[in-house]
Protein backbone atom coordinates (compact mmCIF):
# COMPACT_ATOMS: atom_id res chain seq x y z
CA UNK A 1 0.00 0.00 0.00
CA UNK A 2 1.69 3.41 -0.72
CA UNK A 3 1.93 6.24 1.83
CA UNK A 4 -0.90 8.39 2.39
CA UNK A 5 -0.69 11.39 0.17
CA UNK A 6 -1.12 15.35 0.95
CA UNK A 7 -3.81 17.15 0.92
CA UNK A 8 -5.95 20.13 1.76
CA UNK A 9 -9.63 19.75 3.44
CA UNK A 10 -11.70 22.74 3.68
CA UNK A 11 -13.75 23.65 6.73
CA UNK A 12 -17.44 21.90 6.84
CA UNK A 13 -20.60 22.80 8.65
CA UNK A 14 -21.25 21.59 12.09
CA UNK A 15 -23.54 18.59 10.56
CA UNK A 16 -27.06 18.01 12.01
CA UNK A 17 -27.94 14.71 10.21
CA UNK A 18 -30.94 12.34 10.46
CA UNK A 19 -35.00 12.23 11.02
CA UNK A 20 -36.29 15.29 12.92
CA UNK A 21 -33.24 17.18 13.42
CA UNK A 22 -35.04 19.95 11.08
CA UNK A 23 -36.84 20.35 14.63
CA UNK A 24 -33.78 21.70 16.01
CA UNK A 25 -33.49 24.63 13.54
CA UNK A 26 -34.31 27.30 15.61
CA UNK A 27 -32.84 26.76 18.54
CA UNK A 28 -30.07 26.30 16.68
CA UNK A 29 -30.49 30.06 14.66
CA UNK A 30 -31.00 31.77 18.19
CA UNK A 31 -27.42 30.86 18.86
CA UNK A 32 -26.49 34.21 16.53
CA UNK A 33 -29.33 36.34 17.15
CA UNK A 34 -32.93 37.46 17.11
CA UNK A 35 -33.26 38.52 13.55
CA UNK A 36 -33.41 36.02 10.78
CA UNK A 37 -33.58 36.20 7.22
CA UNK A 38 -35.40 33.09 5.90
CA UNK A 39 -34.76 31.85 2.51
CA UNK A 40 -37.32 29.75 0.96
CA UNK A 41 -38.43 27.94 -2.71
CA UNK A 42 -41.89 29.79 -4.23
CA UNK A 43 -43.97 28.04 -1.92
CA UNK A 44 -43.78 24.48 -0.80
CA UNK A 45 -41.38 24.77 2.14
CA UNK A 46 -43.83 27.82 3.51
CA UNK A 47 -46.38 25.84 3.02
CA UNK A 48 -45.90 22.37 4.09
CA UNK A 49 -46.47 20.88 7.36
CA UNK A 50 -42.59 21.42 8.48
CA UNK A 51 -42.33 25.00 6.90
CA UNK A 52 -45.30 26.02 8.92
CA UNK A 53 -43.97 24.35 12.14
CA UNK A 54 -40.47 26.35 11.37
CA UNK A 55 -42.91 29.27 11.20
CA UNK A 56 -44.69 28.37 14.55
CA UNK A 57 -41.36 27.96 15.96
CA UNK A 58 -39.83 31.09 15.47
CA UNK A 59 -42.78 32.98 16.79
CA UNK A 60 -43.01 31.43 19.53
CA UNK A 61 -39.00 32.22 19.96
CA UNK A 62 -39.93 35.74 19.75
CA UNK A 63 -37.04 36.07 16.57
CA UNK A 64 -38.31 38.27 14.18
CA UNK A 65 -37.45 36.91 10.40
CA UNK A 66 -38.17 38.55 7.05
CA UNK A 67 -38.61 35.85 4.42
CA UNK A 68 -36.82 35.90 0.83
CA UNK A 69 -38.32 32.99 -1.53
CA UNK A 70 -36.51 32.35 -4.61
CA UNK A 71 -38.11 30.87 -7.26
CA UNK A 72 -35.77 28.93 -10.13
CA UNK A 73 -31.99 29.25 -10.14
CA UNK A 74 -30.71 32.39 -8.67
CA UNK A 75 -29.86 34.75 -10.73
CA UNK A 76 -26.72 37.81 -9.90
CA UNK A 77 -29.11 40.65 -9.94
CA UNK A 78 -31.93 38.37 -7.77
CA UNK A 79 -28.86 38.67 -5.35
CA UNK A 80 -28.16 41.91 -5.56
CA UNK A 81 -31.45 43.22 -5.16
CA UNK A 82 -32.48 41.41 -2.73
CA UNK A 83 -28.90 41.92 -0.63
CA UNK A 84 -29.73 45.89 -0.97
CA UNK A 85 -32.48 46.14 1.09
CA UNK A 86 -30.21 44.64 3.87
CA UNK A 87 -27.31 46.11 4.00
CA UNK A 88 -28.35 49.04 6.55
CA UNK A 89 -29.36 46.30 9.19
CA UNK A 90 -28.33 42.91 8.30
CA UNK A 91 -29.99 40.29 9.76
CA UNK A 92 -27.94 38.06 12.61
CA UNK A 93 -28.29 34.97 10.81
CA UNK A 94 -29.67 33.81 7.10
CA UNK A 95 -31.69 30.19 7.04
CA UNK A 96 -32.23 28.95 3.99
CA UNK A 97 -34.90 26.22 3.44
CA UNK A 98 -35.04 24.35 0.06
CA UNK A 99 -33.88 23.02 -2.76
CA UNK A 100 -30.07 23.27 -4.27
CA UNK A 101 -31.11 26.88 -5.81
CA UNK A 102 -32.61 27.98 -2.44
CA UNK A 103 -29.47 26.99 -0.90
CA UNK A 104 -27.04 28.32 -3.25
CA UNK A 105 -29.37 31.94 -2.99
CA UNK A 106 -28.88 31.99 1.06
CA UNK A 107 -25.29 30.90 0.87
CA UNK A 108 -24.86 34.06 -1.75
CA UNK A 109 -26.89 36.32 0.38
CA UNK A 110 -24.74 35.51 3.05
CA UNK A 111 -21.72 36.92 1.08
CA UNK A 112 -22.68 39.74 -0.75
CA UNK A 113 -24.80 41.40 2.29
CA UNK A 114 -21.57 42.88 4.12
CA UNK A 115 -19.71 43.46 1.10
CA UNK A 116 -19.79 46.54 -1.04
CA UNK A 117 -20.96 46.40 -4.99
CA UNK A 118 -22.54 43.93 -6.81
CA UNK A 119 -22.40 40.24 -7.02
CA UNK A 120 -21.29 39.90 -10.14
CA UNK A 121 -17.93 41.70 -9.06
CA UNK A 122 -16.78 38.70 -7.43
CA UNK A 123 -17.73 35.88 -9.90
CA UNK A 124 -15.83 33.31 -10.85
CA UNK A 125 -15.31 33.88 -14.73
CA UNK A 126 -15.05 37.30 -14.58
CA UNK A 127 -11.69 38.85 -15.81
CA UNK A 128 -11.85 41.64 -13.76
CA UNK A 129 -12.72 40.02 -10.59
CA UNK A 130 -13.07 41.74 -7.06
CA UNK A 131 -11.18 39.05 -4.49
CA UNK A 132 -14.07 38.76 -1.71
CA UNK A 133 -12.45 39.26 1.76
CA UNK A 134 -14.49 36.01 3.00
CA UNK A 135 -16.57 38.07 5.45
CA UNK A 136 -20.18 36.49 6.10
CA UNK A 137 -23.35 36.50 7.35
CA UNK A 138 -24.28 33.44 9.77
CA UNK A 139 -25.17 31.24 7.37
CA UNK A 140 -27.89 27.82 7.93
CA UNK A 141 -28.65 25.62 5.49
CA UNK A 142 -31.38 23.17 5.21
CA UNK A 143 -32.10 21.22 2.49
CA UNK A 144 -34.84 19.91 1.13
CA UNK A 145 -33.71 17.90 -2.04
CA UNK A 146 -30.99 15.25 -2.16
CA UNK A 147 -28.52 16.47 -4.63
CA UNK A 148 -26.57 19.28 -5.00
CA UNK A 149 -25.01 18.79 -1.26
CA UNK A 150 -24.67 22.76 -1.23
CA UNK A 151 -25.65 22.85 2.07
CA UNK A 152 -21.61 21.72 2.78
CA UNK A 153 -19.72 23.36 -0.17
CA UNK A 154 -18.28 26.64 -0.36
CA UNK A 155 -19.53 27.45 -3.30
CA UNK A 156 -22.92 29.05 -5.00
CA UNK A 157 -23.52 28.99 -8.31
CA UNK A 158 -25.48 31.76 -9.73
CA UNK A 159 -26.63 32.91 -13.56
CA UNK A 160 -25.66 35.72 -15.36
CA UNK A 161 -29.26 37.54 -16.64
CA UNK A 162 -28.89 37.96 -20.31
CA UNK A 163 -28.79 34.95 -23.12
CA UNK A 164 -27.43 32.67 -23.44
CA UNK A 165 -27.49 32.90 -19.48
CA UNK A 166 -23.96 32.23 -17.71
CA UNK A 167 -22.92 29.91 -14.97
CA UNK A 168 -20.52 30.80 -12.63
CA UNK A 169 -19.71 29.73 -8.82
CA UNK A 170 -19.42 32.44 -6.42
CA UNK A 171 -16.74 31.08 -4.10
CA UNK A 172 -14.55 31.26 -1.14
CA UNK A 173 -13.10 28.53 1.59
CA UNK A 174 -15.48 30.55 4.35
CA UNK A 175 -18.53 30.47 2.31
CA UNK A 176 -19.34 27.07 3.89
CA UNK A 177 -22.80 26.92 5.71
CA UNK A 178 -21.80 27.30 9.66
CA UNK A 179 -24.33 25.00 9.96
CA UNK A 180 -26.09 21.86 8.31
CA UNK A 181 -29.50 20.13 9.13
CA UNK A 182 -30.35 17.47 7.20
CA UNK A 183 -33.65 15.87 7.29
CA UNK A 184 -34.51 13.31 5.43
CA UNK A 185 -38.10 13.89 6.12
CA UNK A 186 -38.18 17.29 4.53
CA UNK A 187 -37.74 15.66 1.00
CA UNK A 188 -40.61 13.27 1.35
CA UNK A 189 -42.69 15.57 -0.74
CA UNK A 190 -40.18 15.91 -3.56
CA UNK A 191 -41.18 14.25 -6.63
CA UNK A 192 -40.07 11.46 -8.36
CA UNK A 193 -38.85 13.25 -11.21
CA UNK A 194 -36.59 15.35 -9.25
CA UNK A 195 -35.65 12.53 -6.66
CA UNK A 196 -34.53 11.14 -9.71
CA UNK A 197 -32.44 13.94 -11.43
CA UNK A 198 -31.19 15.66 -7.87
CA UNK A 199 -30.09 11.48 -6.96
CA UNK A 200 -28.62 11.22 -9.80
CA UNK A 201 -26.41 14.69 -9.69
CA UNK A 202 -25.62 13.12 -6.32
CA UNK A 203 -24.16 9.65 -7.69
CA UNK A 204 -22.34 11.73 -10.39
CA UNK A 205 -20.66 14.17 -7.77
CA UNK A 206 -19.32 10.98 -5.74
CA UNK A 207 -18.22 8.72 -9.06
CA UNK A 208 -16.39 12.07 -10.13
CA UNK A 209 -15.01 13.44 -6.78
CA UNK A 210 -13.72 9.47 -6.10
CA UNK A 211 -12.31 9.43 -10.05
CA UNK A 212 -10.47 13.19 -9.80
CA UNK A 213 -6.91 13.47 -10.39
CA UNK A 214 -7.27 15.58 -6.90
CA UNK A 215 -9.04 13.19 -5.06
CA UNK A 216 -7.40 12.27 -1.89
CA UNK A 217 -7.31 8.93 0.69
CA UNK A 218 -9.39 11.07 2.80
CA UNK A 219 -12.40 12.21 0.10
CA UNK A 220 -12.37 8.61 -1.48
CA UNK A 221 -13.32 7.21 1.93
CA UNK A 222 -15.97 10.06 1.84
CA UNK A 223 -17.29 9.29 -1.84
CA UNK A 224 -17.44 5.65 -1.16
CA UNK A 225 -19.63 5.30 1.54
CA UNK A 226 -21.88 8.11 -0.18
CA UNK A 227 -21.51 5.95 -3.17
CA UNK A 228 -22.87 2.95 -1.42
CA UNK A 229 -25.81 4.34 0.05
CA UNK A 230 -26.24 6.04 -2.83
CA UNK A 231 -26.65 2.98 -5.59
CA UNK A 232 -28.25 1.02 -2.60
CA UNK A 233 -31.35 3.80 -2.67
CA UNK A 234 -32.17 5.59 -5.41
CA UNK A 235 -34.58 3.38 -6.87
CA UNK A 236 -36.21 2.86 -3.65
CA UNK A 237 -36.18 6.41 -2.82
CA UNK A 238 -38.06 7.85 -6.35
CA UNK A 239 -40.65 4.54 -6.60
CA UNK A 240 -41.86 5.29 -3.05
CA UNK A 241 -41.04 8.95 -1.70
CA UNK A 242 -42.22 8.08 1.61
CA UNK A 243 -39.42 5.76 2.55
CA UNK A 244 -37.81 7.19 5.28
CA UNK A 245 -34.91 4.79 4.97
CA UNK A 246 -33.97 5.48 1.51
CA UNK A 247 -34.83 9.30 2.35
CA UNK A 248 -32.05 8.96 4.47
CA UNK A 249 -29.86 7.15 2.44
CA UNK A 250 -29.88 9.30 -0.46
CA UNK A 251 -29.96 13.09 1.86
CA UNK A 252 -26.70 11.09 2.97
CA UNK A 253 -24.95 10.13 -0.31
CA UNK A 254 -25.65 14.06 -1.52
CA UNK A 255 -24.16 15.56 1.20
CA UNK A 256 -20.81 13.19 1.07
CA UNK A 257 -20.78 14.37 -2.48
CA UNK A 258 -21.22 17.79 -1.31
CA UNK A 259 -18.44 17.23 1.02
CA UNK A 260 -16.17 15.26 -1.66
CA UNK A 261 -16.73 18.02 -4.38
CA UNK A 262 -15.34 21.09 -2.81
CA UNK A 263 -12.19 18.90 -1.58
CA UNK A 264 -11.39 16.62 -4.51
CA UNK A 265 -13.41 18.41 -7.76
CA UNK A 266 -15.34 17.07 -10.27
CA UNK A 267 -15.31 15.53 -13.71
CA UNK A 268 -16.09 15.82 -17.59
CA UNK A 269 -19.72 15.77 -16.88
CA UNK A 270 -20.05 18.46 -14.40
CA UNK A 271 -18.12 20.23 -17.08
CA UNK A 272 -20.44 19.79 -20.29
CA UNK A 273 -23.45 20.70 -17.05
CA UNK A 274 -21.68 24.32 -16.77
CA UNK A 275 -21.84 24.46 -20.85
CA UNK A 276 -25.50 23.04 -21.56
CA UNK A 277 -26.66 24.85 -17.78
CA UNK A 278 -26.71 28.08 -19.32
CA UNK A 279 -28.04 27.85 -23.18
CA UNK A 280 -30.64 25.36 -22.39
CA UNK A 281 -33.25 25.32 -19.64
CA UNK A 282 -32.22 21.67 -18.59
CA UNK A 283 -32.09 20.97 -14.98
CA UNK A 284 -28.59 20.30 -13.70
CA UNK A 285 -29.75 16.84 -12.37
CA UNK A 286 -30.97 15.71 -15.67
CA UNK A 287 -27.50 16.84 -17.44
CA UNK A 288 -25.49 14.73 -14.86
CA UNK A 289 -27.82 12.21 -14.77
CA UNK A 290 -28.33 11.61 -18.53
CA UNK A 291 -24.44 11.76 -19.19
CA UNK A 292 -23.14 9.99 -16.50
CA UNK A 293 -23.43 6.35 -18.19
CA UNK A 294 -21.66 7.80 -21.50
CA UNK A 295 -18.62 9.52 -19.97
CA UNK A 296 -17.96 7.14 -17.33
CA UNK A 297 -17.92 4.51 -20.38
CA UNK A 298 -15.37 7.03 -22.30
CA UNK A 299 -13.35 7.29 -19.07
CA UNK A 300 -12.88 3.62 -18.59
CA UNK A 301 -12.06 2.76 -22.54
CA UNK A 302 -9.55 5.70 -22.86
CA UNK A 303 -8.31 4.41 -18.89
CA UNK A 304 -7.43 0.85 -20.27
CA UNK A 305 -5.95 1.94 -23.90
CA UNK A 306 -3.45 4.15 -21.77
CA UNK A 307 -0.48 3.95 -19.07
CA UNK A 308 -0.49 4.66 -15.75
CA UNK A 309 -4.36 4.17 -15.10
CA UNK A 310 -4.77 1.56 -12.80
CA UNK A 311 -4.95 3.41 -9.71
CA UNK A 312 -8.39 5.08 -11.48
CA UNK A 313 -9.44 1.36 -12.58
CA UNK A 314 -9.67 -0.17 -9.09
CA UNK A 315 -11.76 2.59 -8.25
CA UNK A 316 -14.27 2.31 -10.95
CA UNK A 317 -14.00 -1.69 -10.43
CA UNK A 318 -15.13 -1.14 -6.52
CA UNK A 319 -17.94 0.99 -7.79
CA UNK A 320 -18.99 -1.34 -9.98
CA UNK A 321 -19.05 -4.20 -6.78
CA UNK A 322 -21.35 -1.87 -4.95
CA UNK A 323 -23.86 -1.05 -8.01
CA UNK A 324 -23.62 -4.77 -8.97
CA UNK A 325 -24.05 -6.33 -5.65
CA UNK A 326 -21.83 -9.40 -6.90
CA UNK A 327 -19.11 -10.62 -4.98
CA UNK A 328 -15.58 -13.10 -6.09
CA UNK A 329 -15.58 -11.18 -9.52
CA UNK A 330 -12.28 -9.84 -11.77
CA UNK A 331 -11.76 -6.15 -11.87
CA UNK A 332 -12.88 -6.62 -15.76
CA UNK A 333 -16.22 -7.62 -14.91
CA UNK A 334 -16.65 -4.84 -12.32
CA UNK A 335 -15.63 -2.44 -14.73
CA UNK A 336 -17.90 -3.33 -17.23
CA UNK A 337 -21.06 -3.76 -14.49
CA UNK A 338 -20.41 -0.23 -13.37
CA UNK A 339 -21.21 1.08 -16.96
CA UNK A 340 -23.96 -1.33 -17.81
CA UNK A 341 -25.85 -0.57 -14.49
CA UNK A 342 -25.58 3.11 -14.46
CA UNK A 343 -27.24 3.23 -18.20
CA UNK A 344 -29.75 0.71 -16.85
CA UNK A 345 -30.17 2.95 -13.54
CA UNK A 346 -30.61 6.00 -15.94
CA UNK A 347 -33.12 4.45 -18.41
CA UNK A 348 -34.98 2.78 -15.91
CA UNK A 349 -35.40 6.30 -13.72
CA UNK A 350 -36.88 7.67 -17.07
CA UNK A 351 -33.97 10.54 -17.27
CA UNK A 352 -35.20 12.67 -20.60
CA UNK A 353 -32.16 12.66 -23.66
CA UNK A 354 -30.54 15.65 -24.67
CA UNK A 355 -32.92 15.69 -28.00
CA UNK A 356 -35.99 16.30 -25.71
CA UNK A 357 -34.33 19.94 -25.32
CA UNK A 358 -33.93 21.29 -28.75
CA UNK A 359 -29.72 20.00 -28.66
CA UNK A 360 -28.91 18.54 -32.68
CA UNK A 361 -25.55 16.93 -34.01
CA UNK A 362 -24.10 20.89 -35.09
CA UNK A 363 -24.73 22.35 -31.32
CA UNK A 364 -23.08 18.75 -29.98
CA UNK A 365 -19.76 20.38 -31.56
CA UNK A 366 -20.56 23.30 -30.61
CA UNK A 367 -20.94 22.39 -27.21
CA UNK A 368 -18.07 20.04 -27.18
CA UNK A 369 -15.34 22.99 -28.53
CA UNK A 370 -16.73 25.05 -25.02
CA UNK A 371 -16.39 22.31 -22.75
CA UNK A 372 -13.71 21.92 -20.47
CA UNK A 373 -13.54 18.15 -18.33
CA UNK A 374 -12.15 19.72 -14.94
CA UNK A 375 -10.15 16.99 -13.28
CA UNK A 376 -11.62 14.23 -15.82
CA UNK A 377 -9.44 11.25 -14.41
CA UNK A 378 -8.39 11.15 -18.46
CA UNK A 379 -8.16 13.58 -21.27
CA UNK A 380 -11.21 14.03 -23.15
CA UNK A 381 -10.39 15.67 -26.98
CA UNK A 382 -13.31 17.52 -28.61
CA UNK A 383 -13.89 15.15 -31.19
CA UNK A 384 -14.74 12.82 -27.78
CA UNK A 385 -16.68 14.94 -26.14
CA UNK A 386 -18.83 15.71 -28.96
CA UNK A 387 -19.15 11.79 -29.61
CA UNK A 388 -20.39 11.51 -26.29
CA UNK A 389 -23.30 14.55 -26.21
CA UNK A 390 -24.05 12.51 -29.68
CA UNK A 391 -24.58 9.07 -28.37
CA UNK A 392 -27.24 10.84 -25.57
CA UNK A 393 -29.22 13.32 -28.06
FE1 LIG B 1 -23.79 18.62 -9.64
Amino acid sequence: MEMAGAFKFSRIPEIHFGTGSSEKAVSLAVRFGERMLLVTGKSSFSNSKRGKRLLYDLDAAGIKYDIISVSGEPVTTFIDKSASVFREQPPDVIVAAGGGSVVDAGKALSAIIPVPGKTSDYLEGNPVRTAHPGTRLPFIALPTTAGTGSEVTKNAVLSAPGAPAHKSSLRHDNFAPDIAVVDPVLAAGCPPDITAASGLDALTQLLEAFTSTTASGMTDALAFSGLERGFGSIRKAVEDGGDLSARSDMAYAAMLSGIALANAGLGAVHGFASVLGGYYKIPHGVICGTLLGAVTRANISKLKGSDGSSICLKKYSAAGRLICKKENKSDDYYIMSLCDELEKLIMELDIPRLGRYGITRDDAGKLAMETGIKNNPVNLDKDELKAILVSRL
